[in-house]
């Protein structure tokens, strides 16, 4: 069974000896036996908008034959993909048969912030969770995931998370391709660390608060490695990086284009066709991929173009590249013929008007993790890396660590987040332009009830495919949001904006927002 104390404790002892000190071979089963799992579907409206989930434990055995303990929804890793029709009201249920709290927050919907499950809410374990979502926005890949207070990134990397594809009728409209499973494919993208007996290790301890846990293995719907045949025509991958930390490069081997055609929030203006696209935590992107040349294509990943400054240092920023699953088209399943649609929806121009309240955030990450070591140090979790010498020296031994600080120190203007405190009140129906930026190391930053348009990223203007709806934007330097609040919040549950690193964000990298 996994429970909170035992997961961070075995973490800890372990992370010293694999991640710190000598890279891991990774989880190396037979390379594209496995074939790719398809999370069940579940139609709302099929079923009268009416769904429920399970937050349960499981075994499921990533590699061949080693099945560890794991965390899922109706099952046990990651959940089902559920389709929501925009304008549809779904009641929702959730119950709680984990050892610990809970709350399923649903990112990437605009719903008011009492039903969109932040920190303020939880389930307690036995208890249910009902709220009705009223869903209303254009056609899009969302996802739902844990974000109980500082337990998000332990719960997700045990495996909750799952998809939510809303419906408008464009994707029909458009002919794009919707048969779920089939040429349709929902593809959560993780990272995680296995050792070398196949256990899945939470590297709990100072260094991943730091950089954030990340892996040595890529998984696929919670599999490693695995293959989809799929029909020899074009075939839509609806790409989640569900990574707790780490940044993918996406690309084929043999270089064949991905067609971007949507981003979080929704479908682009038109498709943008790219052979190498880089998708951080929490980001959603649509692609279509042609294979009617019926060759397979391998869909890899380069290293993590941000690695984080400690990864560097320790030589592991190169963790995870490589192959990440293949693609068997099947010659005598031509599909249906289609082709790339060459516009798609209305994309309104991002012109702020000069009036607009501008706020600046700044994420709060080198200063902080020296702070935060010292401060983790005093609650006595150094131990193994203390042991192994990793303090001896260099600049980690100088005199800039903040010693004894307190807390991890990971912040946005200098605050680390507070439940009781509300860091800005924004104007219900108002726009605002939101000024990003980060420190030592990139960060995906997330922004909870609103779907926002990037208006420069390090100053210059996005590239094309981060023209459109987005919920998360990763920050390396620094970034401008348009963005317009729809969805009401009282202070009892206020929205939540943070960094998808999930350690970060559970170490206080995190704000809070109301709106009225
Ligand atoms: Cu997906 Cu507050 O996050
Ligand atoms: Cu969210
Ligand atoms: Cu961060």
């Amino acid at each position: 069974m996994l429970t909170r104390r035992r997961t961070i404790v075995a973490g800890g002892s372990l992370i010293a000896g694999s991640t710190l000190f000598g890279a891991p071979s990774g989880a190396q089963p037979g390379r594209f036996t496995t074939p790719l799992p398809v999370p069940p579907l579940i139609d709302a409206q099929a079923q009268g908008n009416s769904i429920r989930l399970v937050a349960q434990t499981g075994r499921h055995a990533f590699v061949e034959g080693r099945p560890v303990a794991t965390y899922g929804y109706s099952g046990p890793v990651l959940g089902p993909t559920i389709r929501m029709q925009s304008g549809a009201q779904v009641d929702v249920a959730i119950e709680n048969r984990i050892d610990t709290d809970t709350i399923v927050h649903w990112h990437g919907f605009l719903i008011p912030s009492e039903r969109d499950g932040g920190p303020h809410d939880h389930i307690a374990p036995g208890e249910t969770w009902r709220r009705v979502l009223p869903v209303q926005q254009p056609e899009t890949t969302a996802w739902y995931h844990p974000h109980p207070h500082r337990d998000t990134g332990r719960q997700v990397y045990f495996g909750m998370a799952g998809l939510v594809l809303i419906e408008d009728g464009s994707g029909a409209r458009l002919d794009l391709p919707r048969t779920y499973g089939v040429d349709d494919l929902p593809l959560v993208l993780q990272d995680r660390l296995f050792d070398g007996n196949g256990d899945l290790i939470y590297p709990a301890n100072p260094m991943t608060v730091m950089q954030g846990a990340r892996g040595n293995t890529i998984i696929v719907n919670g599999a490693i490695a695995p293959i989809a045949r799929v029909p020899a025509g074009l075939v839509r991958l609806r790409l989640l990086n569900g990574s707790n930390a780490r940044n993918l490069d996406l690309g084929f081997d043999d270089g064949r284009p991905l067609h971007v055609i949507a981003s979080d929030g929704g479908y682009l203006g038109s498709p943008v066709s790219m052979t190498r696209l880089l998708i951080a935590p929490s980001e959603r992107f649509e692609i279509l991929v042609d294979f009617s040349d019926g060759r397979p294509a391998v869909l890899q990943t380069g290293p993590d173009p941000f690695p984080p400054m400690m990864g560097m240092m320790m030589g592991r920023g190169q963790s995870a590249a490589g192959d990440i699953m293949s693609f068997a088209p099947d010659r005598d399943r031509p599909g249906a013929k289609r082709k790339i649609p060459s516009t798609l929806v209305d994309m309104p121009a991002a012109a702020p008007s000069a009036q607009l309240l501008r706020r600046r955030f700044a994420l709060n990450d080198m200063g902080g993790m020296m702070g935060g070591m010292g401060g983790m140090m005093g609650r006595g979790m150094m131990g193994g890396m203390m042991g192994g010498g990793m303090m001896g020296g260099g600049m980690m031994g100088g005199g800039m660590m903040g010693m004894g600080r307190g807390g991890s120190g990971l912040g946005i203007n200098g605050q680390s987040f507070d439940m009781q405190r509300i860091d800005v009140a924004v104007a219900l129906d108002s726009r605002e332009v939101w000024e990003v930026s980060a420190q030592s190391m990139a960060h995906p930053f997330h922004v909870h009830g609103v779907q926002f348009r990037i208006l420069s990223l390090d100053g210059a203007a996005p590239p094309p495919h981060l023209q459109g709806w987005k919920d998360t934007v990763l920050v390396s330097r620094s970034a401008e949001l348009l963005i317009h609040f729809t969805q009401p919040a009282l202070r009892a549950h206020p929205f939540m904006f943070h960094c998808h690193i999930l350690e970060h964000e559970d170490a206080g990298m995190m704000g809070q927002y109301v709106c009225a």
